[in-house]
């Protein structure tokens, strides 16, 4: 595998929360998906927690045009959280791939990650398993994930020694059992390569078809996630439930947080022992709060 060298520019990230949801009506009619709360948490913070996780501190949120300031009212420019946040709408829902058009001047040929703002990703080791993906220099990663129902997905299909040899969204006989997660790493060809993509029968710029290009290059990694790891997408009330059932007894059981930007922003060394007591003290009457301090209690004043 190919490390990255000094002089690639640092990995940038995109939180593609656009959409509208209809999934989810009526709970989507006045709010946007990723505001709603899985368990004590808007569902953003958590793939906002996997990109900071993965050391990537430019983050560009794509939103709807109607949704973009309840965002910017959540998350504001990224200070909290030690980062720095763009906001770009996305006009029409027109496939997950068009966040690369929209992003273009931005990224501007550094390597970009892209996360969906509903995917909830929880897997021992994940940190490690994203420092490899941000420092491949050239090419894809993504990560498959074992599940029950594949055909709501993009789907991979393995030859016999395990390699990719291709993905299908949303098959209606699955290849496999393996489905894409919403999190994908790409160097910086990739803004080319998504002018390359044509809308698909559905209408969208698909991001399988992205994905596709690299495959066929040969730069693509397929990661598979071990069972012990959790993804959950949070668009159906069966999901959404799920996700905020799972989140709770985690936190519940072992005191942990799961999730929170605050504390993985800590941990990366973005933000001052000072900011993660702020931060704790304003939402002090709640648990979220309460752990927060606990976390600044235990680790002690640190110098970042
Ligand atoms: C999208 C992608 C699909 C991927 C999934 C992950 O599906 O098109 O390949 O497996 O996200 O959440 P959609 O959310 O558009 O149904």
């Amino acid at each position: 595998m190919l490390k990255e060298t000094t002089d690639q520019p640092p990995t940038k990230g995109i939180l593609l929360s656009g959409g509208s949801g209809t999934r989810l009506y009526p709970m989507t009619l006045a709010v946007s998906k990723q505001l709603l709360p899985v368990y004590d948490k808007p569902m953003i913070y958590y793939p906002l927690t996997t990109l900071i996780l993965a050391g990537i501190r430019d983050i560009m949120i794509i939103t709807t045009p109607d949704d973009q300031a309840q965002f910017q009212r959540l998350l504001g420019t990224g200070e909290q959280f030690g980062v720095t946040f763009t906001y770009r709408v996305q006009p029409k829902p027109e496939g997950i791939a068009q966040a690369f058009h929209i992003a273009e001047d931005w990224i501007n040929g550094a390597p970009c990650a892209l996360i969906l703002g509903d995917n909830l990703i929880f897997a021992d080791g994940l940190r490690h398993m994203l420092r490899d993906a941000t420092q491949r220099s050239h090419g894809a990663t993504v990560f498959a994930y074992q599940v029950r129902d594949p055909e709501r997905y993009g789907v991979v299909a393995f030859d016999e020694a395990g390699r990719a040899l291709d993905i299908i969204e949303k098959p209606v006989t699955p290849p496999s059992q393996w489905a894409v997660t919403g999190l994908y790493f790409y160097d910086g060809r990739v803004c080319d390569f998504a002018r390359r993509v044509r809308p698909s029968d559905r209408g969208e710029l698909e991001i399988t078809d992205l994905n596709r290009i690299y495959l066929e290059e040969g730069t693509l990694e397929v990661d598979r996630l071990a069972r012990g790891c959790a993804w959950l997408d949070a668009g159906t009330p069966d999901s959404l439930m799920q996700a905020g059932t799972f989140v709770q007894a985690i936190q519940s059981r072992q005191g942990l947080l799961v999730g929170s930007p605050t504390e993985a922003a800590y941990r990366m060394g973005f933000i001052s022992h000072a900011q993660l007591l702020e931060t704790g003290t304003r939402m002090k009457k709640t648990p979220l709060g309460q752990m927060l301090l606990y976390v600044a209690a235990e680790s002690g004043p640190v110098v970042v």
